[in-house]
């Protein structure tokens, strides 16, 4: 009896660690050896270019998984017939980096065709972009598949606006399997990389109906977002999400929030609840501790619905679901 609680329980063990997660690191080691190195050559040729590319692709994969979990669905092009995620208001115009992730394709398709996923190019052009940027490089468990749906209305309710305030932020996230916690340490991201006027104009112009300017922004920061996001200006205008350092994986996005220069209402909000609060004032002042749970947050945020197994497909372009 005894011996059969153990099997029992030890079937049980191994079940819930299979349905936990099914990907693994090192997943191309015997069918793609050479992908993860293609890969991150690729995100360092497109960096040498355009050093906000690291962002972007930092933001793809957050895109891609919290719609429709990490399944490579931010990629596929729109159809006549079909608006995809990447034309939602949410990505279309700010996402970007989209030509890297076809690059690294190609050029596996070519060695090692139909093998690497584009979920998962993704996944690892992120974690290069973290690297390259200065955060902690981190192992990143793969096998997973790409899906072959991607709705632009699916992006309105599980991506998080720039106006969100602490408790929105927190279900949107706790939506998605995190704690309040992680979601204050993935924020910081928000340490590189640019955002259009339009994302945090209504900050300075129109907050509400007593006052144009949001008085939780410092003021000599809201002179200075004026000059660069003249009222009415050309919506393809953008600022640094952090101008001290705009592509460095460090904390003085923690330390623009505790000085009242967050630059969306969901950065300013962490500083309205003494949980969150107290994690930006411990960020600001740990990078070590700060790159260390970004590394792991981003590890498990890759987890997100995966699709594994022979559930989903190996899409040969990024863009088009296969025929
Ligand atoms: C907490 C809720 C979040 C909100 C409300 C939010 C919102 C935004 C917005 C509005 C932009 C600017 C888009 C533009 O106008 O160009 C942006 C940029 C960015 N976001 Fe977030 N975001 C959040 C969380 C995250 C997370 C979790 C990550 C990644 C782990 C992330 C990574 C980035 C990066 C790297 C950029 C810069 C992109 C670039 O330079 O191309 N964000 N975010």
């Amino acid at each position: 009896m005894k011996k059969l609680l153990v099997c029992i329980a030890l079937v049980l063990v191994s079940l819930s660690r299979c349905v936990e997660s099914q990907l693994q690191v090192g997943f191309y080691k015997d069918s793609c050896g050479l992908a993860e190195f293609i890969i991150k050559d690729e995100v360092r040729k497109a960096f040498v270019k355009d050093r906000g590319l690291a962002a972007g692709l930092v933001r793809m994969h957050f895109h891609d998984c919290f719609v429709r979990g990490c399944e490579g669905s931010v990629l596929i092009d729109s159809t006549p017939s079909n608006t995809a995620e990447k034309d939602s208001p949410a990505n279309n115009p700010s996402l970007r980096g989209f030509e890297v992730i076809d690059n690294a394709k190609a050029r596996l398709e070519a060695m090692c065709k139909g093998v690497v996923s584009c979920a998962d190019i993704v996944a690892f052009a992120a974690r290069d972009s973290v690297e390259i940027t200065g955060g902690f490089g981190y192992d990143v468990p793969a096998g997973r598949r790409d899906g072959r749906v991607s709705l632009a209305s699916e992006t309105q309710t599980n991506l998080p606006p720039p106006s969100f305030n602490v408790d929105q932020l927190t279900q949107m996230f706790t939506n998605k399997g995190f704690t309040q916690e992680e979601m204050v340490t993935l924020s910081g991201a928000h340490t590189i990389g640019r955002s259009h006027c339009t994302s945090f104009s209504n900050r300075l112009y129109s907050f509400n109906t007593t006052v144009n300017q949001d008085p939780s922004l410092d003021p000599t920061y809201a002179t200075m977002l004026k000059q660069q996001c003249p009222q009415g200006s050309n919506p393809n205008l953008v600022v640094s999400m952090d101008p001290p350092s705009p592509n460095m994986m460090d904390t003085s996005y923690y330390q623009g929030i505790v000085a009242n220069r967050g630059l969306f209402t969901s950065d300013q909000t962490l500083l309205t609840n003494s949980a969150t609060a107290n994690q930006v004032t411990q960020n600001a002042r740990n990078p070590f501790i700060w790159k260390n749970n970004f590394a792991a947050a981003m590890v498990k945020m890759g987890k997100i619905g995966v699709l594994t197994g022979s559930a989903g497909e190996i899409r040969v372009n990024c863009r088009v679901i296969n025929g």
